[in-house]
């Protein structure tokens, strides 16, 4: 079978992964194409791949190379700037910056533009995961939704002084207002939320025994209870970006690929 062809927009951490995967023959695609709003970030990329991808300048150009699959690992903004061209060109559309679909009129423009096209828009479980079981406790009907985050003190800008070696929770509430006031990922919330279909709350925790940034999911359904925890390392390249994020998109990219004979939990 040859390989799919695949477009990237944004060459930091997480291109970087996917851009690995294709080089070491994990991944079956041909890059066509990288978009960044930095070329010097797409020709490093490059020349890790066996054969140039077309270094573009503008989006058109991007997709003039005829890309099956486009991935959005770059910024909100980008997934408003080039979402719906891609779409409109027939390209199936990844999205990592998922923070961007809380925005409604954006994501009912992009879904008209997937439905017309026929194109597809997936969002890879990220820095989370067991998005399909919260999908399944949609259907009995979710009554409790929260998304707990759990980080070491210096990550929410405080000292571990402060916090008399104890756990402190800082926050409870609806995530966009946690997002405002500590840097938290928000794409793990929207995720969450489109999954759900309603907005989880937020409780952000800070632990001086955490060394590592946790998020647990609780959900609550006459299904029963549901509790997913992950513990993420960040990336070497980025790190606010969780090397587990990058993961996932290599691994649905891997699975829109190949037809395995197994299919697991997807
Ligand atoms: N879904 C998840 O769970 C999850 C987890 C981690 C990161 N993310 C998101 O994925 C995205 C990429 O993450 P990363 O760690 O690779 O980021 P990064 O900062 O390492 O790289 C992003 C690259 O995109 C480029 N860029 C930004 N806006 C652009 C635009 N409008 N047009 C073209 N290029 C643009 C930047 O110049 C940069 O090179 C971010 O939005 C991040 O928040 C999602």
């Amino acid at each position: 079978m040859a390989p799919r062809r695949m477009a990237i927009i944004g060459c930091g951490a997480i291109a970087s992964r996917i851009v690995d995967a294709v080089a070491s023959g994990l991944l079956s695609y041909r890059v066509t194409g990288l978009l960044d709003l930095k070329p010097e970030r797409c020709r490093r990329l490059a020349e890790r791949l066996p054969e140039p991808p077309r270094i573009a300048g503008s989006l058109e150009e991007l997709l003039s190379t005829r890309p099956e699959i486009v991935v959005e690992a770059a910024s909100p903004e980008a997934v408003g700037e080039y979402g719906e061209r891609v779409l409109r060109a027939g390209a199936s559309l990844v999205v990592l910056s998922v923070s961007a679909l809380l925005d409604e009129q954006l994501l009912s423009r992009l879904a008209r533009a997937a439905g017309e096209t026929g194109s597809r828009i997936y969002v890879p479980t990220g820095a989370v995961a067991g998005l399909d079981a919260v999908r399944a406790h949609r259907l009995a009907g979710i009554e409790r939704l929260v998304l707990r985050t759990v980080k070491p003190p210096e990550a929410l800008g405080l000292s571990r002084e402060q916090l008399n070696g104890g756990r402190r929770l800082l926050y409870r509430g609806p995530a966009r207002e946690a997002a405002r006031r500590y840097p938290l990922n928000l794409n793990v919330a929207a995720a969450l939320a489109l999954a759900a279909g309603r907005e989880p709350t937020v409780e952000v925790y800070a632990d001086p025994n955490a060394t590592r940034n946790i998020h647990v999911v609780l959900v609550e359904s006459p299904a029963g209870r549901l509790e997913i925890r992950v513990e993420n390392v960040p990336s070497p390249e980025n790190p606010r970006t969780s090397l587990l994020a990058a993961l996932s998109v290599v691994e649905l990219l891997r699975r829109l690929s190949q037809r395995d004979p197994l299919e697991v939990g997807s």
